[in-house]
């Protein structure tokens, strides 16, 4: 939540700021604003309310007027090297307003910041509150830098360290000081920054923003400040030590922000999910051989073997649609492996003791690999000393780079705020982490090694064919949208299902969902079930869980509902019972979801559509939630 991109070097810094805010806007899109010095060396900010393109407008504007009464064209230097920070705010403290849009300024002092300050009421005694200009608690770390730097008579390093001390919650800032051009400092305590070489420095929240021809980086940690100066840098620890760190050379895809034809990131990468598939399985299967090759991109493959033969139990720690996953990752892991799991979303596991033995392996879901929650959380278990391993699908993000196991997601990166393609990855990486505990602990056959590499096989070009039923999701959600509330219903592994497709409609179409096991409608929400509700339903192709669900269904059509089915089946029966029903192509039971979730995704995106909604940037969302 919330992007920061600073950048000191050679040729034109607004538009580097502005190219990099660009890539980091999925991160907030209340607001934004830069400061930069201009060619005599005053700082220039210009804040905007709204998204990025109200900052382009206004600056053009700001820089048009000042070069007209200055005769310089501010910001935009060439061969001369310049500095300036740049922001885009997932508002916390106060409006999304012009005022509250970061920089803030305290006398010399220009601040950027990420996260959340929870003793800003405190440190207002601190500060003259008459001085404050905004609601945010930003600006008291400006106050506080300004009030420390007069103490210390210009220490920089001590006035940061000081402020530092100070600060309670979590941060990401950047900092220019218009008494001293050519000059930025950085520090952080929670949310990610990292200091990238290319032609010039930049500090960025997040690797992909910075072109892929720079790919030298050093991530700081927290309690680690970073002072540039004259194209020097040096990084002191959390005692104020100087340390030196290495560069990690980070080869990586360029930011994909192309929509490639279509009008939505979400619909593009809810698309590229057969592809991504794909890709998983290439590295994951010995396609001829018939057998599973999973092994952990970080952290040696061996060892991970030989831990999860001696796991006792499994914690799964995640939130929001990475949570939702982990449950259905319960649901194979105890099926197949027959280890005990249990799933619970981060926000909860922290606060409260939880309890473990001491051969319990915890496992991290995270798309973005900086959600604060889960972050703590690692924290939390890496202090009693338990093994960890992520499924994340950023490499090199907070959580990867912390775990003592990662696996990458290998969705690519994932642009929509609401999760698609990274949640698909996360159900296929769950079902390969399943047969790959069961092989390593002697449970799985050969036979039935072979017949599960031949059903995954078959999960993309399925993928493919949903993917092709635009007429079903079309129509369904035109007769949909006027609903007021929405159930869904599944059991077993579509419960999991259930509540990501719940999920999905209320992220980007606003409409009140809840995803329920089927089974439970009859303990209280068959009360809300009338001629203005829909249910979606969830069954599987045969079996006592398909029977019982039918038999969920029949009791909502009766109170009036509308009802959407998809299932594994195909008959008369669940076309006359469903207002909607698709049937789904036919596999194994445990891999239906992966198909079925696609459905879900897709009449929420056309729901939103339909009201003119962009879904690829839901009110209120932010794409990675570094705040608790
Ligand atoms: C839902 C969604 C969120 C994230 C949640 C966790 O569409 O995107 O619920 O799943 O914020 O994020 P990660 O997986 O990055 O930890």
């Amino acid at each position: 939540m919330c992007g920061i991109f600073a950048y000191s070097g050679p040729g034109d810094v607004t538009q580097t700021l502005m190219d990099g805010l660009r890539k980091l806007e999925y991160r907030g899109y209340d607001s934004s604003g830069i400061a930069f010095f201009s060619t005599d060396d005053r700082i220039q900010c210009v804040r905007a309310c709204g998204d990025i393109s109200e900052l382009e407008k206004l600056l053009s504007d700001e820089v048009r007027e000042s070069s007209g009464k200055t005769g310089v064209h501010s910001g935009m230097t060439s061969s001369m090297n310049g500095s300036g920070i740049g922001h885009t705010r997932w508002a916390t403290h106060g409006a999304p307003t012009k005022d509250n849009a970061h920089p803030h300024r305290a006398g010399p002092f220009y601040v950027i910041h990420n996260g959340v300050i929870e003793n800003e009421g405190e440190l207002k005694n601190l500060i003259d509150p008459q001085s404050l200009a905004s609601e945010t608690d930003t600006e008291v770390i400006a106050h506080l830098l300004l009030r420390f730097y007069k103490e210390e008579k210009g220490d920089l390093v001590k006035s940061v360290f000081k402020t530092m001390n100070c600060l309670k919650g979590s941060y990401a800032v950047t900092v220019l000081c218009e008494e001293r051009p050519g000059e930025m400092i950085a520090f952080k305590q929670g949310p990610p920054l990292a200091l990238c070489k290319g032609e010039g420095w930049i500090i960025s929240s997040d690797i992909y923003s910075v072109g892929e021809d720079v790919q030298e980086v050093i991530f700081l940690e927290d309690g680690e400040a970073l002072f540039l100066k004259d194209q020097e840098f040096q990084i002191y620890d959390r005692q104020g030590r100087k340390i030196q760190k290495e560069f990690k050379i980070i080869p990586r895809e360029q930011s994909l922000l192309d929509k490639k034809g279509f009008p939505h990131f979400m619909l593009k990468e809810i698309f590229e999910q057969p592809d991504v598939t794909r890709k998983i399985l290439e590295n994951s299967i010995h396609r001829h051989e018939g057998q599973l090759n999973v092994k952990p991109a970080g952290g040696d493959h061996e060892s991970f073997n030989r831990l999860i033969k001696k796991v006792s139990s499994v914690r799964i720690v995640a939130c929001g649609s990475s949570y939702f996953a982990g449950l259905f990752g319960k649901y194979l892991i105890e099926e197949f492996a027959d280890v005990m799991v249990e799933v619970e979303p981060a926000s909860e596991f922290i606060y409260r003791k939880a309890v473990f033995d001491t051969n319990t392996l915890i496992l991290f879901i995270s798309q973005s690999g900086e959600t604060a929650d889960t972050l703590t959380a690692l924290n939390r278990v890496k202090e009693k000393g338990l093994k960890t391993i992520s499924l994340c699908n950023v490499p090199n993000s907070s959580l990867d780079r912390q775990v003592d196991y990662g696996f990458y997601m290998q969705a690519g990166q994932e642009v929509g705020v609401a999760s698609t393609k990274a949640f698909t990855s996360s159900l296929i990486w769950l079902i390969l982490l399943a047969f790959h505990f069961s092989k390593e602990r002697k449970t799985l056959s050969s036979e039935r090694e072979k017949s599960l590499v031949k059903s995954l096989l078959q999960l993309p070009p399925y993928m493919e064919q949903v993917l092709g039923y635009e007429d079903f999701f079309l129509e369904t959600a035109e007769a949909l949208k006027t609903f007021s509330g929405f159930l869904y219903l599944g059991r077993g592994v579509f419960y999991p299902i259930a509540l990501e497709g719940a999920l999905k409609l209320k992220e980007i179409a606003y409409i009140h969902a809840e995803g329920y096991p089927a089974g439970e409608m009859k303990h209280g929400p068959l009360a809300l079930i009338d001629k203005n509700k829909a249910v979606v339903a969830l069954l599987p192709s045969e079996g006592i869980l398909y029977d019982k669900t039918l038999t969920n269904l029949k009791e909502a059509r009766t109170r009036g509902a509308e009802i959407i089915g998809l299932g594994g089946k195909d008959t008369s029966e669940l076309k006359k019972l469903c207002n909607h029903y698709l049937p789904l192509p036919k596999l194994p039971e445990f891999l239906l979801p992966v198909l079925a979730v696609i459905p879900l995704q897709m009449m929420a995106y056309y729901i939103s559509r339909s009201f003119g909604y962009n879904a690829d940037r839901p009110r209120n969302l932010a794409k990675s939630v570094t705040v608790e």
